[in-house]
């Protein structure tokens, strides 16, 4: 197990690349279970849940090949089993129950296991594919389906307690695009990784309109062919280092290249109302940040798309923890998603967490104390924490930040961070 040494205190400049998004690439590699043919996926970042997910498509029969960031599918044979030993490491592999049903009439799937974020239900992922057909059982923990009457389309309003689900949408239009006649996904998720899996699926002809609205209308094709598909830029990568850039540039700031500025909106809008500097080229592709000289202390609650993400909200922990006066920070998705903040108080951070609302008195500096990462967003609070902190913090249990952000000590140290990946004993 690696742990990663960071010296705070080192202003950073200069320049990164963003990678592709995790959570696009992870339901795009199972959709290409959809197709016989060859499909090619590029800017498929190099991170322990895509390893997982090509893990699982090799599991299922697919032939896979991956050569710097290119992964190339070809699943003329598969069954329809999920085992248990690698469905259990990453929850996203429930994507692959849309695509197996629509492919082969039936799917067996672990149920994903309990989630360090919070309670993570899969309900609406049911309600949406027995909606459309499948005959679904519960047992010794896996989720076995079949399709006695084949798919059909039909309206399902897929919205939960706490609104739409990404995921559970992805699944439903999986399913859906090789099903009979039109389902319609009422209270669809939104997000930007939805639009690029609906851009995918249309590259491989289907039939799929309103994708990034709450209303997704899908007309069942008969058969799927092969694509070749660019995942988008992973937007909370792009926060993250956004993030640094306003606790840890210089007056010159950051730059983060290959982005794409209209997914940045929440996120942008936070650091400007902190007083932070963020520029955009003109085409939206790259950003600049640099930090206010007093910045000031704001008020998040997280929301789907277009709102503030929940996967950004523990990276704005750690920089309203270093920014001096109020803040207050609701996560409505996930409220239990606050493990990061007893951990960043051991860097000497007033944090205040109650019924999913972290309640922040900043402070100038943090110092420097032996951290444990908790989930992956968690984790990466935890680096920018460290960042700002006097002194040498050790962060452990790395493995939780390799599961979604791409080489991110090459990255910090290319922007002139001090930091070092050591094995952990
Ligand atoms: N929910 C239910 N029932 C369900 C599914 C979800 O009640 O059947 C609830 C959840 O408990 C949560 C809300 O609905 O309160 C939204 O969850 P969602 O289903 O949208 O989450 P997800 O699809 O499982 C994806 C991302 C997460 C991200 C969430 C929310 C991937 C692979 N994962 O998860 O990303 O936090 O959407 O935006 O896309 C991360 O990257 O660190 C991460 C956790």
């Amino acid at each position: 197990m690696d742990k990663l040494i960071v010296h705070g205190g080192n202003t950073l400049s200069g320049a990164i690349n963003i990678s592709g998004a995790k959570n696009a690439s992870l339901p795009i590699l199972a959709a290409s279970l959809l197709t016989e043919d060859d499909v090619i996926i590029r800017r498929v970042p190099d991170v322990s849940d895509t390893n997982y997910m090509i893990q699982i498509l090799s599991a299922l029969g697919a032939h896979v090949e991956r050569s710097s960031g290119t992964v190339r599918i070809s699943a003329q044979t598969i069954t329809h089993e999920a085992p248990y030993e690698l469905v259990r490491k990453m929850r996203a592999s429930i994507c692959v129950m849309g695509p197996l049903l629509a492919r082969l009439g039936q799917a067996m799937v672990s149920l994903p296991g309990g989630c360090v974020i919070g309670d993570r239900p899969v309900d609406l992922h049911l309600k949406g594919l027995r909606a459309i057909g499948a005959d679904i059982d519960l047992e010794g923990g896996n989720m076995n389906m079949t399709t006695p009457n084949g798919l059909v389309g039909t309206e399902v309003d897929m919205r939960g307690k706490q609104g739409p689900t990404v995921l559970g949408t992805d699944n439903l239009m999986m399913a859906a695009v090789l099903a009979k006649g039109t389902t319609v996904i009422e209270s669809a998720a939104a997000e930007p990784e939805v639009v690029d899996l609906a851009n995918f699926l249309i590259s491989m002809g289907a039939k799929i309109q309103g994708a990034g609205t709450r209303t997704i209308t899908i007309e069942g094709v008969e058969r799927l062919h092969g694509t070749e598909h660019t995942i988008i830029p992973d937007r909370i990568e792009a926060g993250t280092f956004m993030v640094a850039g306003a606790m840890a540039a210089g007056p010159e700031g950051i730059t983060i290249n290959r982005i794409c500025k209209e997914h940045l909106e929440p996120v942008t809008e936070k650091l400007i109302e902190s007083g932070h500097s963020v520029e955009f080229n003109e085409e939206g592709s790259s950003v600049k940040v640099a930090p206010a000289s007093t910045p000031k202390g704001a008020r998040i609650v997280t929301a789907p798309h277009p709102g503030f993400p929940t996967d950004m909200q523990a990276q704005f922990s750690a920089l309203y923890a270093t920014t001096p006066g109020l803040s207050v920070i609701e996560d409505t998705i996930f409220p239990q998603r606050f493990m990061h903040c007893a951990e960043m108080s051991r860097m000497g951070a007033n944090m205040k967490v109650d019924n999913g609302t972290a309640v922040i008195d900043g402070t100038d500096k943090l110092s420097a104390a032996p951290v444990m990462a908790s989930d992956l967003r968690a984790s990466a609070a935890l680096v920018l924490a460290a960042l700002n902190a006097e002194g040498s913090t050790e962060i452990n249990r790395l493995y939780h930040i390799d599961r979604g952000y791409e080489h991110i000590d090459e990255k910090l140290l290319a922007l002139g961070a001090k930091v070092e990946r050591v094995k952990e004993r």
